[in-house]
Formats: C-alpha cells, sequence, structure tokens
C-alpha cells in the first residue's frame, strides 16, 4: 500500500501486465498505419509514459506533437476544459493518433476532438491505454483500448492524483475504504460496553450505540426523535427507516472520522442491507462485524451476579435472563449469516480478562 498526499492506493496491475497490453496496442497501429506517416498527438501530461512506449515501436516514420488541456482538479472530472498548451505546428491533412493515459467521461477527448476539426486534419484515430466503459458519457466509439477498468481511480505510469504517482511503474488503484467501520457484537453481559470504550480510543473510533442515539434524539426532541416517540408511546417498534435515518444523521454529523463502531445496530437484514448501502455511497464499507461470544451459563451467572449489587430486576431472574440470549440468539444468527456471507464475520472468544479481550479483539481489528 501507499499514500499520496491524503489517500491510500493498493496494488492493481503489474508492470507486466501493462507491458502486454501497450505492446498489443502498439501492434494494432503498426497493421493499420503501415503505408502512412502519422502524427502523435501526445495528451499532457499523463499519456506521457505510454505515448513514448508506443511510439518506440512504431515501426514507418512518424511524428509527434503535445496537447495539454485541463479538466481535472483532484479526482473529480469537470467538463470545463481549456487548453493549456494547443497543437503546434498546424496538424492540417494529417493523419493524427491521439495518445491519452486514460478516457474517463471523454469530455477531454471530445475537447480535444474539437480542436483537431478546426485544425482540418485529414484524419484521427483515438489510442487510450485505460478506459472506463462506466464512467463514459459519448457515443464516440474509442479506436484503441488498452484495458477497459471499473470507475476505480487509479495512479501510476503517467497517471496521478494531485501530481503525485506518476513516476510508479505499476498501477495502483484507490483503497475504497479508508475507515474502519465495525459492527460490534455480543449478548447481555459480554462486556461490549467496556470493550467498545478502550476499542474507541485505540484506534479513534466513533462509538455510536444505537441506545444512546435514541435517548438523545428523544430527549433533544429533533424531528427523528419524536417521530420515534410516536410509535413508542403507541407500544410499537419503531420503524427500521426511522432508525436507519437516526444512525445515518449520525455518522454525518462526523465528517472526518476514522470510522464507526456501531453499537446495537444494525439488528435486522434490512438494517444491515440499509447501512451497506449507505456506507457504499460514500465509498465505505463495514470492515467487519465482530462478535463477542461467551458460553451463556457463564453470562447467566456474571448477569445474577452482577443484579446482586446493581438491583436492576432484568438482572436477577435467571428465566428472564435466558430469555433474553434466546433473543438475542436469534437476532444475531440472521446477521451472522448476512457477515458471513460477505466475509466479513468475526468471532472472538469473550472469556477471559478485560485485558485478554482486547488483546484477541485488536488481532482481528488489526486486518480488517
Ligand atoms: P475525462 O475528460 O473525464 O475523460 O478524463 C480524462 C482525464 O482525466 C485523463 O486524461 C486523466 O488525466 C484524468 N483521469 C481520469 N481518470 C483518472 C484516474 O483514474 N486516475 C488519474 N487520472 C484520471
Ligand atoms: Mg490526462
Amino acid at each position: 500500500m501507499i499514500q499520496l498526499h491524503d489517500l491510500f492506493f493498493e496494488k492493481f496491475i503489474s508492470q507486466t501486465e501493462i507491458n502486454q497490453v501497450v505492446n498489443g496496442v502498439a501492434v494494432k497501429i503498426n497493421d493499420d498505419y503501415k503505408k502512412k506517416s502519422p502524427v502523435f498527438l501526445i495528451v499532457l501530461n499523463g499519456a506521457f509514459f505510454f505515448a513514448s512506449d508506443i511510439i518506440q515501436k512504431f515501426d514507418g516514420n512518424c511524428e509527434m506533437c503535445f496537447i495539454k488541456v485541463a479538466s481535472y482538479q483532484g479526482m473529480k472530472s469537470g467538463d470545463d476544459i481549456s487548453t493549456v498548451m494547443g497543437v503546434e505546428p498546424s496538424l492540417k491533412g494529417r493523419d493524427v493518433i491521439i495518445v491519452e493515459d486514460i478516457v474517463d467521461t471523454g469530455n477531454t477527448l471530445e475537447a480535444i476532438i474539437e480542436i483537431l476539426q478546426q485544425e482540418e486534419v485529414k484524419s484521427f484515430r483515438i489510442a487510450t491505454l485505460f478506459y472506463k466503459p462506466k464512467a463514459y458519457t459519448k457515443d464516440r466509439k474509442i479506436d484503441y483500448i488498452g484495458l477497459e477498468i471499473d470507475n476505480n481511480f487509479i495512479v501510476g505510469y503517467g497517471l496521478d492524483y494531485n501530481g503525485l504517482g506518476r513516476n510508479l511503474n505499476e498501477i495502483y488503484k484507490l483503497k475504497r475504504s479508508r475507515m474502519k467501520n465495525i459492527v460490534l457484537f455480543g449478548p447481555p453481559g459480554a462486556g461490549k460496553g467496556t470493550q467498545a470504550e478502550v476499542l474507541k480510543e485505540k484506534y479513534q473510533l466513533v462509538h455510536i450505540s444505537t441506545g444512546d442515539v435514541f435517548r438523545y434524539n428523544i430527549k433533544n426532541k429533533t424531528e427523528l426523535g419524536m417521530l420515534a416517540k410516536s410509535f413508542m408511546d403507541n407500544g410499537d417498534l419503531v420503524p427500521d427507516e426511522v432508525t436507519i435515518d437516526m444512525l445515518k444523521a449520525e455518522v454525518d454529523k462526523n465528517i472526518g472520522a476514522k470510522g464507526f463502531i456501531f453499537d446495537g445496530f444494525p439488528r435486522t437484514n434490512s438494517q444491515a442491507k440499509a447501512l451497506d448501502t449507505f456506507l457504499s455511497d460514500k465509498g465505505e464499507e463495514i470492515n467487519g462485524m465482530v462478535a463477542l461470544e461467551v458460553p451463556e451459563d457463564l453470562l447467566v451467572e456474571r448477569l445474577l451476579k452482577r443484579g446482586e449489587t446493581s438491583g436492576r430486576p432484568d438482572d436477577q431472574d435467571e428465566s428472564k435472563i435466558r430469555n433474553r440470549f434466546n433473543e438475542y440468539e436469534t437476532k444475531t444468527a440472521v446477521l451472522k449469516e448476512y457477515y458471513e456471507a460477505q466475509n466479513k464475520y468475526f468471532g472472538v472468544d469473550g472469556v477471559g480478562s478485560i485485558k485478554e479481550i482486547t488483546e484477541r479483539l485488536c488481532v482481528v481489528i488489526n486486518n480488517l
């Protein structure tokens, strides 16, 4: 993994594969321009390496010139494209091959083509090393495509992120999830609250406890809080959407957070799905559901002991305690399945000292 400015990138395409792709394009261009003397129009700065490699493989006579247009700021493509450096000398009557590093929306390309049409070139074709079909908004067919890629932001072999990364000889892609988002699970008495406090400090995460969020919204009479209360007052369950909206608002309050510990949420399959959609719209994801596993008999023992000192009635009656476990088991089973299907379920042995359990949790979380 590498860091450029504030972002992290991971290896995506090897040098060997780039070479193969570049060769493939070079062979086709050689075939098509056998008896011609084309001009390679190199789009600066990104296409510089690609152009260098394909032009060196060109067998006949050719010329090259450069054009520089600006449309990109950071990672967002703009449709406002200005020519920073125009074509020189004139391309009138020439067979031109536009050499691009990557075609994304196609805006840059269209701007260049407009210039070529004004120049009254004889013919033009487009060669690009990378092409993002899902981002492309134009109808124009691209003549030579090295490799089609998904809408990832990539760097290396000429491509940059705000100026950096061009010198890398392999292609790296933006690591999608920059956050560590954890769903923390555990039956009553498993020590979830204690561990959440420790983990929050250690990983600088925001701890979102559904119970706290509900109490906060109701106490402060927020719109969602009042809505939730109206259901509760009628003895109805608060609908998923209301709970989800409260949680979303909580996440959105913490711009720039390094990640979240979700505690008491999600509780249902549809909540889990809604959370996934919400996060993925932000380019984020749940990295793992971490569940503290403690044998039921031990938990009953712990809770009864807690009941003796706390006087909490629900901690004093063994059958009531066992009932809470049943409920927990039924609920978790569904969610465990949900996250297991994404290879994101991690059970952690919750028997031992606080420190021992924290250590076990950290082994899992460090790898998320
Ligand atoms: P378009 O105008 O949206 O097609 O964008 C084309 C230009 O955007 C390319 O020439 C690149 O300079 C830049 N670009 C698009 N996608 C990427 C990427 O994934 N990494 C780096 N630059 C990119
Ligand atoms: Mg470019």
